[in-house]
């Protein structure tokens, strides 16, 4: 069954498919291909999954967005009668799957509403009145007859502390929500061809779940502890049922190559306040791109003596600014309160104010870390309006900026260790000056490349190894545009001088310098040797370098005499 609407430009449709026994998932699709529209990664639109399972009692999983409304609500209709509904299950209480939760709830009167404590405390304060509930604890039951046993996983900061995974021992189905999610919309239910989804799957890790890499492997861990899985039913996307071993085994990997990392930085948030949730994610994929670990800590339900442990072990603390009023403003702000006392001088620090009037004012609270000898690693975040691209583009690099900061010494100490020959060896390679500007929306952003290569001649392709720490990096996924620009001879000093600064955080990479737009849009250097316009097929990750490889569609060479810069360096252990 399909249903379609399109609703001014955004084309929202449902769609529902038997995904097991007495099964149904009932995917919300949004196909708005915006980037930063609900979370900062966004490319490929996205879906949002419900799931109902009737046995002798019925069960619903989560709801859909609220702009889902209708479409959803008459899905469920056709499908069944809701005041026959017996229990609604909250994988976890963001909008985006509890969002038509007071809706249900007003068709379906009787039904038992289950989540983890912190949920249904959540649901409560949400939606003012009285219902049936039961809070679930990790490893519970609930027999629904036929065989549909279920089994609650609790699984927090997946994304938000209240996080459950449902397991149902008949289908073999476990219910994930965010976890094992990727923002990806198209018809396919399921993961028939991994490579369409192989990228989206990963940058949504990186996003949501790379920051809560210790979370992943405590779940993991549990899952553990299940009966074989043979469907993860997750809250974003395709459904995994042909690569479940290996999808899982990537979460593995990627969580534990995190959580190995020498450095944490703290980022406290408060899950369902104004931005907070949203910033402190691209802050936190920011860091977490320079190989420092972070862990995410939601203010409003932190339990003090875990605030306190984290900060202690952290060697950097990014805080945003709690409420000062409504239900949650006295735990935020204790919770507040544990964190500057247990803060130690020499951590470094960011602030960013993520609720617009009613925050803790984000001035005050960085003088308050500045006067006990924390260092500042990034301006405080003003976020006024409601933020779009570049405000998350200008967290993520406010991230990068502080994980850059605490990894220094580290980086330091590996360039020191490499084998003197070896290292003289390497630097015999020859390397190049290239710049690459790359423009999406509103926001821009350019590199100065060392490794490019000329790579295929059927099609023209070249690959660029950029540093897994580069702002740019996250506008170079597969099917981005960019434009590869060589320098000339003699003749490169002026840009190379310009985009080798380091810019502060969200900074216009292209003020003062002479530029024209590409075909694809993107800036063209005036003043370089020639351009190519790249579109990207692939990436590889190689270490602490993605290798960008892109077919080129346009070129142009200004002086078709002049010769092409190139870069003589001594050791190979940099650039
Ligand atoms: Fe998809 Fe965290 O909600």
């Amino acid at each position: 069954m399909v249903a379609i609407a399109e609703v001014g430009k955004r084309r929202l449709t449902m769609q529902t498919v038997e995904i097991g026994s007495e099964t149904r998932a009932i995917r919300s699709l949004d196909w708005d291909r915006d980037r930063f529209d609900i979370e900062f990664g966004l490319q490929n639109g996205t879906t949002y999954n419900s799931f109902l399972i009737q046995g002798e009692q019925t069960a619903l999983i989560d709801t859909s967005h609220e702009k889902f409304r209708q479409l959803y609500l008459d899905m469920l209709l056709g499908l069944i009668d809701p005041a026959q509904l017996d229990y609604l299950i909250i994988s976890h209480t963001e909008p985006d799957h509890s969002g038509l939760v007071k809706d249900v709830l007003a068709l379906a009167p009787d039904v038992t509403v289950i989540g983890s404590k912190v949920a249904i405390q959540f649901l409560e304060n949400w939606v003012h009145q009285p219902f049936k509930q039961r809070m679930v604890k990790n490893g519970d039951r609930l027999d629904l007859g036929n065989g549909h046993v279920l089994e609650f996983v609790i699984a927090p900061n997946l994304h938000w502390p209240d996080t459950i995974f449902t397991y149902d021992a008949k289908t073999q189905i476990l219910y994930t929500c965010d976890a094992f999610g990727m923002h990806y919309c198209d018809d396919h239910t399921f993961d028939e061809d991994l490579d369409l989804i192989a990228e989206d799957f990963r940058y949504y890790y990186d996003c949501l779940m790379g920051p809560n890499a210790r979370s992943v492997l405590s779940a993991l861990k549990r899952m553990n502890e299940l009966p074989e899985i043979t469907t993860i039913a997750t809250g974003h996307g395709p459904l995994l049922h042909h690569n479940v071993t290996e999808l899982v085994d990537n979460y593995r990997q990627w969580s534990q190559e995190q959580a190995k990392a020498e450095t944490t930085v703290a980022v406290f948030y408060v899950s369902d306040y104004g931005f907070s949730d949203p910033l402190s994610q691209a802050i936190a994929h920011g860091i977490t791109k320079t190989g420092i670990a972070v862990e995410m800590m939601d203010l409003k339900s932190a339990d003090p003596q875990e605030v306190k442990d984290l900060v202690s072990i952290a060697s950097g603390l990014v805080v945003g600014t709690p409420p000062m009023t409504g239900p949650d403003a006295a735990t935020a702000q204790t919770a507040l309160s544990t964190i500057l006392a247990a803060a130690k001088a020499k951590q470094a620090f960011g602030v960013f104010e993520s609720g617009g009037g009613d925050s803790e004012s984000v001035y005050p609270l960085m003088g308050k870390f500045r006067d006990l000898g924390l260092n500042p690693a990034f301006p405080p975040i003003l976020v006024k309006e409601i933020p779009k691209e570049a405000v998350y583009k200008l967290c993520e690099e406010a991230g990068i900026d502080l994980g850059q900061w605490l990894s220094r010494e580290r980086s330091v100490k590996q360039i020191k260790a490499l084998d003197k020959d070896l290292e003289k060896a390497l630097g015999r390679l020859s390397s190049g000056l290239y710049i690459i500007t790359a423009q999406q929306g509103n926001i821009s952003s350019a590199m100065v490349a060392s490794w490019v290569s000329q790579a295929s001649f059927k099609p023209l392709g070249v690959t660029v190894a950029v540093a897994r720490d580069r702002a740019i990096e996250s506008l170079l996924h597969a099917g981005s545009s960019f434009v590869l620009h060589v320098l000339e001879e003699g003749n490169y000093q002026a840009l190379m001088k310009h985009f080798i600064q380091r810019f502060p955080p969200g900074a216009d990479r292209f003020q003062g310098i002479r530029t024209y737009p590409a075909t694809n849009g993107c800036p063209i250097l005036a003043d370089a040797l020639a351009y190519m316009e790249c579109e990207v097929s692939s990436r590889t990750e190689c270490g602490d370098h993605w290798l960008i490889y892109s077919t080129v569609k346009v070129g142009r060479v200004s002086k078709p005499d002049a010769l092409t810069a190139v870069h003589h360096r001594k050791v190979g252990n940099y650039y």
